[in-house]
């Protein structure tokens, strides 16, 4: 296939970012169609992307069209599992965003529909395309800090309240928590980097900050207090943060144990001011450590009989231009190789049903008192 026809299910949100990668009509691929629940969303996308794109409010019209070698779903999580189902049962390849779904159910229906298919199928699982966390990956498998035992990771979610408590995300029935939602890119970079899954957990967490009980339907801009309130929102993500309806912890402590024993702990905090992702690795031979805001990479070694002891080091991780951190530059392009060349993306579906795994058990540990919750293993028919 020299060029891959791509139809967009989503067409703005996710999509602006990923979109202008796909559509290169010189290129090895190009964006012909996108549906929407938005009629003005789609006009935006075909004036923006397109303006010859097939465009619908109806993504089953998308998936009838034999003129769309490829879907990308990039609508909200909640949709994901009807979306990407549809589509392999459409005969398409399929790139669907993180979290893969919002159950382990709806994961495994999508495996089993990817399974029946024989389309190719991949994760928008991007942090494994930034260059900071690629390097963190490379020095692991190096063997520079020998075998991994125990990791660290916080992520300050410092624009919390802009981007998860201000529309669909922050109510459980559309996301089942933030540990999915947001949360499914660091569990997935604890198991990449170690190579390992998380086989139980056990959590805490809470609603600290967001939620309270002003109306479901308020609005920022017609709120009697937007002058005063600390998480006044005048973008498109403008429902109240402090709102009934919001039910997703924005304090959550997990503790894990993977595979072969490591150990793991996974702070999200969204109410912290400043935004940054810190991950230690500890393994027999030194300690690895980020600064994401240098984007640097720490390593401490210890004694090991081996040339890695003789030298601690500090990696200065290349800047890469473009939607997070170069990222999505690459993802679109893995998309493309796995289909025009056969090859498994580095972000592949059975990552993103194991994170989700990981944050439903987790999810379901805080809700239950923090009890010992263990992940359920992928199906045997993957
Ligand atoms: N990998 C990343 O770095 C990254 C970054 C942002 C978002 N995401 C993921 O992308 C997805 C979309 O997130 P977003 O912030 O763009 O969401 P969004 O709320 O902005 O929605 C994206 C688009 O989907 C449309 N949409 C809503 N419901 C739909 C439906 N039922 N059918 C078809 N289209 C529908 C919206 O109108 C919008 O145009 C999420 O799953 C999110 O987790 C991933």
């Amino acid at each position: 296939m020299d060029q891959v026809r791509i139809g967009l299910i989503g067409s703005r949100g996710r999509a602006e970012q990923l979109a202008p990668y796909w559509h290169r009509p010189d290129g090895r691929s190009v964006v012909v169609a996108a549906a929407d629940v938005n009629a003005d969303h789609l006009e935006r996308f075909r004036q923006e992307i397109n303006p010859a794109a097939f465009v619908t409010l109806d993504y089953r019209e998308l998936l009838a069209r034999d003129d769309i070698d490829a879907v990308a779903v990039l609508s909200p999580d909640f949709v994901h599992e009807e979306h990407a189902v549809a589509a392999l049962r459409a005969g398409k390849h399929v790139y669907c965003e993180k979290p893969l779904a919002i159950t382990v159910e709806g994961c495994d229906n999508i495996l089993r529909a990817w399974k029946e298919s024989g389309r190719q199928l991949m994760a928008g699982h991007n942090m494994r395309y930034v260059n900071l966390y690629r390097t963190m990956k490379g020095i692991v498998d190096s063997g520079a800090i020998g075998e991994i035992k125990a990791v660290w990771v916080r992520h300050f979610v410092g624009w919390g309240g802009h981007f998860y408590y201000h529309d669909w995300h922050g109510n459980s029935k559309n996301s089942t928590s933030l540990l999915l939602q947001k949360g499914a890119h660091d569990l997935d970079m604890i198991h990449w980097i170690t190579g390992r899954y998380t086989k139980k957990v056990a959590a805490f967490g809470s609603l600290d900050f967001y939620g309270g009980d002003m109306p479901d339907d308020l609005t920022c801009p017609t709120c009697a207090k937007n002058d005063t309130c600390t998480d006044a929102d005048f973008t498109h993500l403008n429902q109240c943060a402090f709102r009934r309806e919001i039910d997703v912890e924005d304090n959550s402590m997990v503790i894990m144990e993977l595979e072969g024993g490591i150990k793991a702990t996974y702070l999200q905090n969204h109410f912290t001011p400043d935004y940054q992702r810190n991950y230690v690795f500890i393994g027999s031979e030194g300690r690895m450590e980020n600064n994401e805001l240098e984007n640097k990479v720490y390593v401490k070694t210890r004694r090991s009989n081996k040339w890695h002891e003789l030298s601690d080091v500090v990696y200065d991780v290349k800047h890469a231009e473009g939607s997070h951190g170069g990222a999505d530059a690459v993802i679109t392009r893995d998309f493309l190789d796995m289909i025009q060349h056969g090859t498994t993306p580095v972000a592949t579906p059975l990552a993103g049903r194991m994170s989700v795994a990981a944050g439903v058990a987790a999810t379901e540990s805080i809700r239950s008192g923090g009890r010992v919750v263990q992940v359920s293993g992928l199906p045997a028919f993957v």
